[in-house]
C-alpha cells in the first residue's frame, strides 16, 4: 500500500521505518527542509537507537524515500499518517496549527479516496474538526475522506522496539471502508496476533490521552510516596516492589527519583486537563500530578543545600542531562530545572550526558559540559545523578570517589546501592530511602 506520512520527528520517522518493514510503499515529507536534507543524505536528525537502522534498510529495499514536497508524498497515497507536532499553547491547550495545516495540504493534494490517520497526540474532538475542513476544502471528495484516529503508544529510546513489537493498535474511526485499510496496513502485526481495538473516534483520542495521565499519576505517586518515606525513615524501593507484585498495580512506572520529563507526559497532561475544563468536568488530580513532579527537581536541590551548605563557588557535578537514557530529548528534562537552581543559588555546575550534551550547553549556556563522567567528578563537591543512563551503573566508583573534592552524591534516581555507597565512604542521598551513614574507616 501506498502511504505518506507528514512530520519526521520521533513518531514521524518511526511510522515511516516500520510501516516500511511492514511491506508499504513510504513517502515521508516534512516542512523542514533541512531534516529532509539529512535524511536524504542517509543521516537522523536525532538520536534513537535503532532508528538508523530501519531508515536505511525501508531506503536501501526502496520502501522508503523523503521529500520536502507534501503533494509529492500524497500522490496515490491510500492514507496519510499526521506525525506533526502538537506543542503547548500559553494557556496549556495543544497548539492544533500544524495538525490543521498539513491535514489541509494533504486534503488538497488528493488524488483519490485518502485515509487521514492522527498519530499525533491530539485532544478528543480533533478528529471532527479535520472532517469539518474536507468539506470546505474539497466537498466534492469529503465522502472518498475517512479519519481516523490512531494514537502511537512510543517511548523514546524504545521507539522502534514499541512500533515493531506494540502491546496493542488502537484505531478509531467512523466507516468499515476506514477499520478494514486500517487493518491492512497492520497487517504484519495483526497476523502475529497483537491485540487490536477498534473504537469510535472520541474513545480513541480519550483512551490516548488517559492512557498518558494514568502513566504519570502512578510517577507522580511513588514519588509522594517517596517524600513520606523520607521523613518516616521508610525504603519506597521497597514499597514499590511490595505494591508492585499485586498484579492489579503492577511494578511498571513505580521508580521514585527526579520525575518526568519529556515532551509527552508534561504536555498531554496540560492538554488532558485543559480538554475536561472545556468538558465542564473538573478534574484536580491531574493538577496534582504536575505539582508532585515538581517537587522532585526541589527534593534534590534542598538536598545539595544540606549537604554543601553554602553554594557559592561549590562545584556541582550532574550526571545525565536528557529527560531519561537512550535519548538526547532534554525537553522538560528533570536534571536542566537542577541545573538551572544550583546555577541561581551560585555553583558551579558542570553536567554530563553521553548524548544529550550539547543539546544541554545550546538551551543552558552556563553550564560547563564535561567530555566524561570521571571529568565531569574532577574536583566537584557534590555529585547529583539525574539519569540513570546504563554507562552510569558501570562506573568505577572508587575513581569517582578519588576524583570527588567532598565524597557526597545525591541519587536522584536510585541508581547506586546504598550499603556500597556507604562501604565507598560516600554521604548518600538516596530518593526516598533511608540513609546509611558513611563508612569512614
Ligand atoms: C511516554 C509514554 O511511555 C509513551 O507510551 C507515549 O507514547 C509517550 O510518552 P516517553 O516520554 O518517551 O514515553 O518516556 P517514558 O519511558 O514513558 O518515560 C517518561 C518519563 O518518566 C521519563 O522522564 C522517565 O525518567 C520517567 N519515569 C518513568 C520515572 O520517573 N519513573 C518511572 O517509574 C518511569
Amino acid at each position: 500500500m501506498k502511504l505518506a506520512v507528514v512530520g519526521t520527528g520521533h513518531v514521524g520517522l518511526v511510522t515511516c521505518g516500520s510501516m516500511a518493514r511492514f511491506g508499504h510503499e513510504v513517502v515521508g515529507t516534512d516542512t523542514d527542509t533541512t531534516k529532509i536534507e539529512l535524511l536524504n543524505a542517509g543521516e537522523m536528525p536525532f538520536f534513537e537507537p535503532g532508528l538508523p537502522e530501519l531508515i536505511e534498510e525501508g531506503v536501501r529495499e526502496g520502501r522508503l524515500s523523503f521529500t520536502d514536497e507534501i503533494e509529492t508524498a500524497i500522490k496515490g497515497a491510500a492514507a496519510v499518517f499526521i506525525c506533526v507536532g502538537t506543542p503547548p499553547r500559553a494557556s496549556g491547550e495543544a497548539n492544533l496549527a500544524a495538525v490543521e495545516e498539513s491535514s489541509r495540504t494533504a486534503i488538497r493534494h488528493a488524488t483519490g479516496p485518502l485515509l487521514i490517520v492522527e498519530k499525533s497526540t491530539v485532544p478528543a474532538g480533533t478528529a471532527h474538526r479535520i472532517k469539518r475542513t474536507v468539506r470546505l476544502e474539497r466537498p466534492e471528495i469529503a465522502d472518498d475522506v475517512d479519519i481516523v484516529s490512531n494514537p502511537e503508544f512510543l517511548r523514546e529510546g524504545k521507539g522502534v522496539e514499541d512500533a515493531l513489537n506494540p502491546d496493542r493498535i488502537l484505531v478509531g474511526a467512523e466507516s468499515d471502508r476506514a477499520f478494514s485499510t486500517m487493518r491492512e496496513i497492520y497487517k504484519p502485526l495483526l497476523d502475529r496476533g497483537i491485540p487490536l481495538f477498534e473504537t469510535n473516534i472520541p474513545t480513541a483520542e480519550m483512551a490516548k490521552h488517559a492512557s498518558n495521565a494514568f502513566l504519570s499519576l502512578k510517577i507522580s505517586f511513588a514519588n509522594a510516596i517517596a517524600r513520606m518515606c523520607e521523613r518516616a525513615d521508610a525504603d519506597v524501593v521497597d514499597v514499590a516492589n511490595v505494591m508492585g507484585a499485586d498484579e492489579r498495580i503492577g511494578r511498571q512506572f513505580l521508580n521514585a527519583g527526579l520525575g518526568y520529563g519529556g515532551s509527552c507526559f508534561s504536555k498531554d497532561l496540560l492538554a488532558f486537563g485543559r480538554l475536561a475544563t472545556r468538558l465542564g468536568y473538573d478534574f484536580p488530580i491531574l493538577d496534582e500530578i504536575a505539582r508532585i513532579n515538581d517537587e522532585t527537581a526541589v527534593s534534590v536541590i534542598d538536598k545539595v543545600r544540606d549537604a554543601l551548605w553554602n553554594m557559592d563557588d561549590k562545584r556541582v557535578a550532574i550526571l545525565g542531562l536528557a529527560f531519561k537514557p537512550d535519548t538526547d530529548d532534554i525537553r522538560f528534562a528533570p536534571a536542566l530545572t537542577v541545573a538551572r537552581g544550583l546555577l541561581d543559588e551560585g555553583a558551579n555546575v558542570v553536567g554530563y550526558d553521553p548524548q544529550a550534551s550539547a543539546n544541554s550547553k545550546a538551551e543552558l549556556p552556563d553550564l560547563e559540559i564535561a567530555q566524561d563522567a570521571y571529568s565531569a567528578c574532577e574536583g566537584a563537591h557534590c555529585l547529583v545523578l539525574a539519569t540513570e543512563w546504563q554507562e552510569f551503573k558501570e562506573l568505577d566508583l572508587e575513581r569517582i570517589r578519588r576524583e570527588m573534592r567532598y565524597p557526597v552524591v545525591i541519587d536522584g534516581r536510585n541508581l547506586f546501592d546504598p550499603v556500597e555507597m556507604s562501604r565507598l565512604g560516600f554521604t548518600y542521598y538516596p530518593t526516598g530511602r533511608p540513609q546509611i551513614p558513611a563508612n569512614d574507616s
